[in-house]
């Protein structure tokens, strides 16, 4: 049953639109962000024209017209395609600021974002160009936005583990400038040992260790595998193939390992917003969080990503809350920090504060 109040919304009885409220306001923290896929078509076009980068599109709408990901692959293809346009630090400068304030809006408090160093350095970009712009914007955002955040360096792991090894040796001189490293791109036949000497480099920095378990990849099952006992990571980004092996469901909760899923990603790729696996997870004890993976591409940022799920899975309040908490539980901040935020959103729930964005 609806009803249509004065300004014409319609207010379900079940609380839907009440719901989709208590979400936006919510303070929140976002695990699983690309920083190059928030690039916005708007974006791509005026970088194009600023750097004299010739563009097949005619407008930003005809670039959106293109989004057409059937799979990780066509998706991969557009999405390293777009970052052409990056050159120089005030690009990356941008592309970091710009996602923090629609984060702002969307009362996100807290970040870890993901940069593709190679897809950069390998078309002659220095490294310091990306992490001095990057940087710049994460300081910005906290002093103007009140966004915290720390950075994590992906490996793409289509390239050889000599590649990574050689951008964590460049990445040296900026190490307080990053919290871990990750593992994006094809996943096919790119199994998480073929990085394990690199990762255990990085650990010996004293980096946090993280991996794409991309959803229904080949071999996924098995990769997962190797992320917990070959790898030994500190969190799992995506990781719903999980689900099919009861073993490792029950090690994930035990470690108490963090999940980084993405479900407006998720449906793009396997044509599901994978709420009832979002909601078995948390059924298990898992900790799984709701993130936007490349939020320019998939047209969804965090609070999308709630909404959607939520309507999908008809995820109640308490879950929605266990997904908030989640993410600051699982965060790589000290305890005083997590506590404070864990504090704000308990306020936020109690309705001690009322955030408006
Ligand atoms: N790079 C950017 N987004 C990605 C994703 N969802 N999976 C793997 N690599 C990525
Ligand atoms: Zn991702």
């Amino acid at each position: 049953m609806a009803r249509e109040t004065l300004i014409g919304q319609h207010v379900h009885e079940s609380g839907v639109l009440a719901l989709k409220t208590f979400i936006q306001n919510m303070p929140k923290a976002e695990l699983h962000v690309h920083l190059e896929g928030t690039l916005e078509p708007e974006h791509i076009f005026e970088l194009a024209r600023r750097n004299s980068v010739a563009l097949e599109y005619k407008s930003p709408e005809k670039i959106i017209e293109a989004y057409d990901f059937t799979d990780l692959p066509s998706f991969l293809k557009i999405y390293y395609a777009a970052m052409n346009v990056l050159r120089e630090e005030q690009d990356f400068y941008e592309i970091t600021y710009k996602y923090f304030e629609k984060a702002a809006t969307n009362n996100v408090v807290y970040v870890e974002p993901f940069f593709d160093p190679q897809a950069h350095t390998h078309r002659g970009i220095k490294f310091s160009t990306v992490v001095d712009g990057i940087h710049r914007a994460q300081r910005e955002a906290e002093a103007n936005l009140g966004i915290r955040s720390n950075l994590i360096m992906c490996f793409l792991r289509d390239l050889s583990a000599e590649s990574a090894m050689e951008h964590l040796e460049i990445s040296a001189p900026f190490r307080d400038k990053l919290i871990g490293v990750g593992l994006d791109s094809d996943e096919k036949d790119n199994p998480p040992s073929k990085f394990s000497q690199v990762f255990r480099k990085a650990r010996s920095h004293g980096l946090k260790l993280t991996m794409h378990c991309d959803v229904n990849q080949q071999d996924i099952v098995s990769h997962m595998w190797e992320c917990l006992n070959n790898i030994d990571v500190d969190r799992i980004d995506r990781g719903i193939n999980s689900l099919e092996d009861d073993a490792m469901c029950r090690e994930i909760s035990e470690r108490g390992l963090g999940l980084t899923v993405c479900p407006v990603s998720n449906q793009f790729i396997v044509q599901s917003l994978t709420a009832s696996e979002i909601r078995s997870m948390l059924e298990k004890g898992m900790k799984a969080t709701i993130n936007s993976d490349d939020p320019a591409y998939f047209r969804a940022y965090i609070n999308d990503n709630f909404t959607a799920v939520q309507e999908a899975g008809n995820l109640t309040r308490e879950e929605i809350v266990q997904l908030a908490r989640n993410a600051f539980e699982i965060a790589w901040i000290d305890d005083s920090e997590k506590r404070g935020y864990l504090q704000d959103l308990a306020n936020y729930v109690s309705g001690a504060v009322d955030r408006k964005p």
